[in-house]
């Protein structure tokens, strides 16, 4: 089956590649040819290899695909990653920032950093684990520099307070931060549009600006996703 690819119109790094029955999928241009990540999609095209990008497993491809307008991550960035998993989105900003970028990867269990490190960090030169817990920022202050944007998805109650904790040590001035607000992880049982709200709200309380908020359904149906400025 042959396909067409174009590149996304505001994102560097992003791609739009689509099927001869015209179904369009996001994709990225692969940084460690042959190598898959999580069962992904590999799709080559005039000599260059793109992995499909599954926005029911990352919502960071979901909130691309609900039209959040700046996407704070570029080709170049150094960014610090709370809640890195087992490599599904990482590996995606890892080829959107490319080699001349840098990705930290913050993980406190070890199962997912096993498989981040045999199916990620092994083939790619840019990708720093750390095993550590994100609630405690200060602990791997000597592993990074400043960097240009924080990514942060944990399972945790306290989501915004460990995206800014990390922000006042690790994020340079003016640098942009995403939060994917991980609702049911902070209640089970209370409305949706309130867990986003008040967290929205504790990141303006700590010299966050924010830019959009976004539920992140159909994709993933109790989670939000924030893209914030900085000004600490
Ligand atoms: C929803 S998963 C992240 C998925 C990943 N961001 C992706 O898109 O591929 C949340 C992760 O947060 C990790 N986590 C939970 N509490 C943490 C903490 N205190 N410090 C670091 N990681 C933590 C969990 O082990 C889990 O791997």
């Amino acid at each position: 089956m042959s396909h067409i690819v174009k590149t996304h119109k505001r994102l560097k790094g992003v791609y739009w590649i689509s099927s001869e029955e015209g179904i369009s999928k996001l994709a990225t241009l692969n940084l460690s040819p042959g190598k898959k990540v999580y069962g992904e999609r590999l799709i080559r095209i005039n000599d260059k290899e793109f992995r499909i990008w599954d926005p029911y497993k990352s919502k960071l491809a979901a909130a691309i695909l609900r039209n959040v307008p700046n996407i704070p991550i570029h080709p170049g960035n150094r960014i610090l990653y709370l809640g890195a998993a087992s490599g599904t989105t990482v590996s995606h900003i890892s080829d959107i920032i490319g080699e001349s970028g840098c990705i930290y990867c913050v993980e406190s269990s070890p199962r997912p950093l096993r498989e981040l490190l045999s199916n990620v960090c092994a083939f790619r030169k840019r990708v720093f684990p750390i095993f550590a817990d994100a609630r405690l920022p200060e602990r791997y202050r000597v592993l990074l520099e400043k960097v240009d944007m924080i990514y942060c998805d944990v399972a945790q109650p306290e989501q915004a307070k460990i995206l800014s904790d990390n922000a006042k040590i690790h994020l340079r001035h003016g640098g942009s931060a995403m939060l994917a607000i991980k609702a049911r992880s902070i209640n089970s049982t209370r409305k949706l549009s309130e867990i986003f709200k008040e967290e929205v709200e504790k990141l303006k309380a700590n010299n966050f600006y924010i830019n959009t908020v976004v539920s992140l359904r159909p994709y993933d149906k109790a989670n939000a996703m924030v893209v914030s400025e900085y000004k600490g």
